[in-house]
C-alpha cells in the first residue's frame, strides 16, 4: 500500500542484501551467534523493493517474516552466507546484481574443531577447548570482484565511530559505509546512522528503521544513478 507512493528510484535494479546474524556450530545442538535481529537489513530489503528493485535477501537465522516481494535465501553460517552471495553474483547477465548491501552481522570466526556429536559434560575440570578459524569476509570478497556491484557496508562500532567508520570504508575498499553505535541498535526499532563516502560523512537523523531504510535507499539511488 505504502509502496505505491514511493518514488521508483531503483526501478529494475537488482539488489542483493545480507541480513541478520550468523550461527556458528559448536556441536549439533550448540553454537555461537550475536544479538543482530535482522530488522535493519529486512527494512532495507523492503525499502529497496518499494523503490522498484528486484531484491534478493540472504539471511541468517531471524524471527522475521520475508518482506513482501523479496526473495529470501536462508543460511546459518558465515561460510553458507558467503557461498549463497557468490552464487547470486555468478548468475547470467540478465540477473546481474547492481547493488550489494552487507547488513549482516557476520561472525568473524567459526569453531574450527566443531564436534559431529553433542559434547558431553564429564567432570568439572574437563571443559571443551574450542579453537577458532577466521571466516571469509563476504563484503571484502564481493568488493574485490572484477565486475563488482556498488557495495555498501555496515559497521556497528562501540566507540570512535567517525574515525573507525572512515577507516573501515577504506579498508574494505567500498564506496559507501553506514555506521552506527552497536549497543544502541541491536534489536531496537530505531537507530541513527552515519554515512561515510569519499566526500566525508553525513548523518541520517534518528528515526525508526523503516524510515531510515527508505532514506538510505534514496541515498544509494542517488549515488548509483551517477555511475
Ligand atoms: N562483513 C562481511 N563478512 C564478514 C565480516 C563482515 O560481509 N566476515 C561485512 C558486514 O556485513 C558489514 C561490514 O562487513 O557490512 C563490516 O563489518 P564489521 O564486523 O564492522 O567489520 P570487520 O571488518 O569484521 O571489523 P571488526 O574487527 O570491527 O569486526
Ligand atoms: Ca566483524
Amino acid at each position: 500500500i505504502i509502496a505505491a507512493f514511493q518514488p521508483k528510484t531503483l526501478a529494475g535494479k537488482h539488489v542483493l542484501i545480507t541480513a541478520g546474524p550468523t550461527f556458528e556450530p559448536i556441536d549439533p545442538v550448540r553454537g555461537i551467534t550475536n544479538l543482530s535481529s535482522g530488522k535493519m537489513g529486512y527494512a532495507i530489503a523492503q525499502a529497496a523493493w518499494e523503490a522498484g528493485a528486484i531484491v534478493t535477501l540472504v539471511s541468517g537465522p531471524t524471527a522475521l517474516d520475508t518482506p513482501y516481494g523479496v526473495r529470501r535465501i536462508q543460511v546459518q553460517t558465515a561460510q553458507q552466507m558467503h557461498d549463497a552471495v557468490m552464487a547470486q553474483l555468478n548468475q547470467s547477465v540478465q540477473h546481474r546484481q547492481d547493488i550489494f548491501i552487507a547488513v549482516a552481522a557476520v561472525a568473524d570466526w567459526r569453531i574450527a574443531n566443531a564436534s559431529e556429536q553433542k559434547l558431553k559434560k564429564t567432570s568439572d575440570s574437563d571443559v571443551p577447548q574450542l579453537q577458532f578459524a577466521q571466516n571469509p569476509d563476504i563484503l571484502a570478497a564481493v568488493a574485490a570482484l572484477p565486475d563488482a556491484p556498488y557495495c555498501v557496508g555496515f559497521a556497528a562500532e562501540s566507540e570512535n565511530l567517525l574515525q573507525y567508520g572512515a577507516a573501515k570504508r577504506l579498508k574494505k575498499n567500498i564506496p559507501l559505509l553506514v555506521g552506527n553505535i552497536g549497543h544502541h541498535t541491536f534489536g531496537k526499532d530505531d537507530n541513527e546512522l552515519v554515512l561515510f563516502d569519499e566526500q566525508g560523512h553525513t548523518a541520517l537523523p534518528r528515526a525508526d528503521k523503516q524510515t531510515l531504510a527508505q532514506n538510505l535507499i534514496a541515498e544509494i539511488a542517488l549515488r548509483t544513478s551517477l555511475i
